[in-house]
């Protein structure tokens, strides 16, 4: 069997890949070792899938090369994709400003690039693994569980290493090692935090409660909500922090963004010196938090007997309340792979390894890893086309 281009990864950098390159005449195999196509797609943004985010930027990307994703993000816009799934019928929501959403069900969405692939001749084989991959000539050889099969080029999109149950394997930083290729240090990224068990046993009782924060850890500040849950915290904040810790650091949460906790407490203390500390707590927070936070502290009498040090000592708590997490819930949860093949070897135009332009990887494989909102499968599709046109 001999094909122009064979895709490894049937996710959503390899369909969009194998659907361009099919429009522009090549003949296109995506093999997958899953039984199923998309699964991550399926999955993904509750069932949604939060396909794009309007207000894409380099900025919103993380990669040891932060130049490389620049050229195929500006070539391929959002709106490029939502006029493809327009063409489509599929209807979306804009949840929060500028992250869109199926309307109704991430299937639409995969039966959509399914559909492109159909119309683009484009041939899809699951339930196949690639053995062994070598050079041959100006092509590839490979070697499946289907049989050899001949390439002029092979593109990897096998994705990161989040959630094997989906199908995640560590294969394309294998071949991208076999090449000769660097892998940037891998590790869950858009994670839960996992507490000790002291810190779990306090904030047991506040497991399912949502409240706005600013989380903030290294040089990354959110402002959203975090949540706590039953093996830690979580929300879209927490997640977006997960990116930037490292095993050891602390986190600094503010409870009260856009208020200072010790100017509040100094004004009940000198307008209502009868109130007590829990019903000023009360007004600002969820009322099961302003408890909790009452008797892992003590101390809940009128706010007039409060001395200066104690407005801080809260303020501080409230404003920036530091807490270590014991871990984060690793890539059994993670939605991704902070790190990749290393893309300074790689042609930011043609997604191709320099040297050797049969072989090339795309989507999160790649040290490219984005916030959450939409952007790592804006990701996987400007990377998509960007290679499938040139493959
Ligand atoms: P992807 O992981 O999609 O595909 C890789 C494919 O390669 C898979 O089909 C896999 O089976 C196959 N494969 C792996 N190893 C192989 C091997 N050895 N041989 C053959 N095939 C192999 N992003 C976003 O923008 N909005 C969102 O709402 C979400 N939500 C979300 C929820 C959850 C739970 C997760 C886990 C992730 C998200 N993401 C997300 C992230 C997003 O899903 C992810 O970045 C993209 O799917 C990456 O696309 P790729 O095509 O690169 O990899």
């Amino acid at each position: 069997m001999t094909y122009d281009v064979v895709i490894i990864g049937a996710g959503a950098a390899g369909l969009m890949c194998a659907l361009t390159a099919g429009y522009a005449g090549r003949s296109v195999l995506v093999i997958d070792h899953a039984n199923k196509a998309g699964k991550k797609i399926l999955m993904s943004g509750g069932g949604r899938c939060n396909f794009t985010n309007l207000d894409t930027a380099p900025a919103n990307f993380f990669s040891s090369n932060p130049h490389f994703c620049i050229s195929a993000l500006k070539r391929y816009r959002p709106e490029h994709f939502v006029e493809l799934v327009e063409r489509h019928g599929l209807e979306h929501v804009e949840k929060a400003p500028g992250q869109l959403f199926c309307a109704d069900s991430a299937k639409d969405l995969l039966a959509v690039l399914l559909t492109e692939c159909d119309w683009a001749g484009v041939e899809i084989r699951l339930k196949t693994s690639v053995e062994s991959l070598e050079r041959q000539g100006e092509g590839m050889r490979l070697d499946t569980s289907a049989g050899r099969i001949e390439a002029g080029a092979v593109v990897v999109a096998t994705g990161g290493l989040s959630i094997p149950t989906l199908g995640a394997s560590g294969f394309g930083y294998e071949i991208a090692r076999q090449f000769g290729l660097e892998v940037t240090d891998t590790r869950a990224a858009l994670v839960p935090f996992t507490l000790t068990s002291a810190w779990k046993e306090r904030t047991a009782a506040l497991s399912g409660l949502s409240t706005e924060v600013v989380a903030r850890c290294r040089d990354g500040e959110y402002r959203e909500p975090m949540l706590f849950t039953h093996r830690g915290l979580s929300g879209p904040a927490l997640l977006q922090v997960s990116s930037h810790w490292h095993p050891g650091d602390e986190l600094a949460i503010d409870l009260l963004p856009g208020e200072s906790a010790f100017e509040g407490l100094a004004a009940a203390r000198r307008e209502a010196p009868k109130r007590r500390l829990s019903t000023w707590l009360g007004e600002r927070l969820p009322r099961r938090l302003a408890q909790a936070l009452v008797e892992w502290h003590g101390g809940d009498g009128p706010m007039a007997e409060r001395s200066n040090a104690d407005l801080e000592a809260w303020a501080s708590r409230l404003n920036d309340w530091r807490i270590k997490p014991a871990g984060t819930e690793g890539w059994r949860t993670a939605e991704v792979t902070m790190g990749g093949v290393d893309t300074r070897a790689l042609s930011s135009k043609t997604f191709e390894v320099n040297g050797l332009p049969q072989l090339r990887f795309i989507g999160e494989v790649l040290d490219v890893t984005g916030q959450l909102g939409g952007y790592n499968f804006q990701w996987a599709w400007a990377s998509g086309v960007a290679c499938g046109q040139a493959v």
